[in-house]
């Protein structure tokens, strides 16, 4: 895809505004995709991947800001949907300059746009950023940022998982239920701790040696097995996908045991359609922008002055948004993937059309 195969997939997709940025000298080659400012600036993180093609960039950024304003959204922040990608190897090419020179092309949007750490961007790199512009979060605690989101992100898809508990069986708790992770990283190593607490048997699979390491050591509780596939064929409740996106597919879907899936990954269903093919195997499916929107809300936090307390506080209403979806789900007769785009879109098009009564000292 070339900038005119990307104006047509902007046509179809409805973003706002597509932005590409070069500096040859430190080899930036930056896309931030706006897909909507109905609700406030636009939230999303920086993903540093090396794309085979600009035409992956594209459609990664293009996809990823979409997400982002539905994620915003129901998370209930008066943020629109934003994501940018930096095409490149971060081991090879991330330097300062870089990372500044993206800076300043954050900062030429004037504030349209908030950047945030993503895959191949961490809180220190941010901190970089932040020396060129204002419109940056996911910054270290010792520069007023919030530090790592995971933590509220692992918070709030345990909140959701509870509201999935109470639907599926009666009760908001996971107490006596086995749950299974799939990706024992940030989020999944939190999202283990909730779950242990709450009195919930976890079973789990990583396919990094530290992480399994890091279970042995920390939490011998958990069951590991050898990988995803004989996580989710085994006896689980729950399957909580934790690791990259589109775990639920045409193979994965079948032969999943659990009846709830809620997990942190982004993008977990493989293709439209795979809604509809859970609902059919009766497995409650929460949608996964819906419960990992704990870490948006704690880097939201930061651009009036981070309260980690308010941030919490804010991450506990998930339970409340996907009960609110469950419900809506129900009663609409359609899979919670459905409801919670319906939601989504009919916030922003209704607080989003609030700008059309004028008031006499905004434009
Ligand atoms: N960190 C956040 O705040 C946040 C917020 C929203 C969504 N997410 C999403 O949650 C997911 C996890 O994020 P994270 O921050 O914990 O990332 P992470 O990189 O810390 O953890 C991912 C883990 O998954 C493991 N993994 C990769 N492939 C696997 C496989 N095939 N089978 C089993 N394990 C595998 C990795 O080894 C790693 O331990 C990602 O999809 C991310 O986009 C994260």
């Amino acid at each position: 895809m070339g900038v005119f195969g990307a104006a047509d997939h902007l046509e179809t997709n409805g973003h706002e505004q597509v932005v590409f940025c070069q500096d040859k000298a430190t080899g930036l080659r930056a896309i931030i995709a706006i897909y909507s400012t109905a609700l406030g600036p636009a939230l999303g993180g920086t993903r540093f991947f090396p794309y085979a093609s600009e035409a992956d960039a594209v459609r990664d950024a293009l996809d990823l800001s979409r997400a982002m304003a539905y994620k915003n959204a129901i998370a209930g922040l008066d943020l629109g949907g934003g994501k940018a990608v930096i095409w490149g190897d971060p081991q090879k090419i991330k330097t300062e300059g870089l990372l500044r020179a993206y800076g300043r092309f954050v900062e030429s949007l004037g504030g349209r746009y908030y950047t945030a750490c993503d895959v191949g961007t961490y809180t220190p790199d941010m901190d970089i950023v932040a020396k060129e512009t204002r419109f940056v979060t996911g910054r270290s605690v010792e520069y007023g940022g919030c530090g790592d989101s995971s933590v509220l992100t692992a918070f709030g898809v345990f909140q959701g998982m509870r509201a999935a508990a109470e639907q599926m069986w009666g009760a908001p708790t996971l107490d006596g239920r086995r749950v299974g992770i799939a990706g024992l990283g940030k989020v999944g190593k939190h999202l283990a701790r909730h779950l242990l607490d709450d009195g919930a048997e976890v079973v789990a699979t990583d396919v990094n040696e530290a992480a399994i390491a890091w279970a042995r050591e920390t939490c011998p509780q958990i069951t590991l097995v050898a990988d995803t596939p004989a996580l989710i064929t085994s006896e689980i409740d729950v399957y909580a996908p934790c690791a990259l996106g589109g775990a639920l597919d045409d193979d994965s879907v079948p032969v999943l045991r659990a009846t709830v899936v809620a997990g942190g990954a982004n993008n977990q269903l493989a293709h439209p359609g795979i809604e509809k093919l859970l609902e059919e195997r009766g497995i409650l499916y929460v949608p996964d922008y819906v419960v990992n929107a704990g870490g948006v809300i704690q880097v939201a936090d930061e651009i009036n002055g981070f309260s980690f307390e308010r941030a919490k506080m804010r991450a506990t209403g998930i339970y409340d948004t996907t009960r609110q979806i469950l419900q809506l789900a129900a009663a609409e007769g359609v899979p919670p993937a459905v409801a919670a785009d319906r939601l989504a879109e009919h916030r922003m098009a209704e607080i989003g059309r609030l700008s059309t009564i004028r008031l006499p000292h905004r434009p």
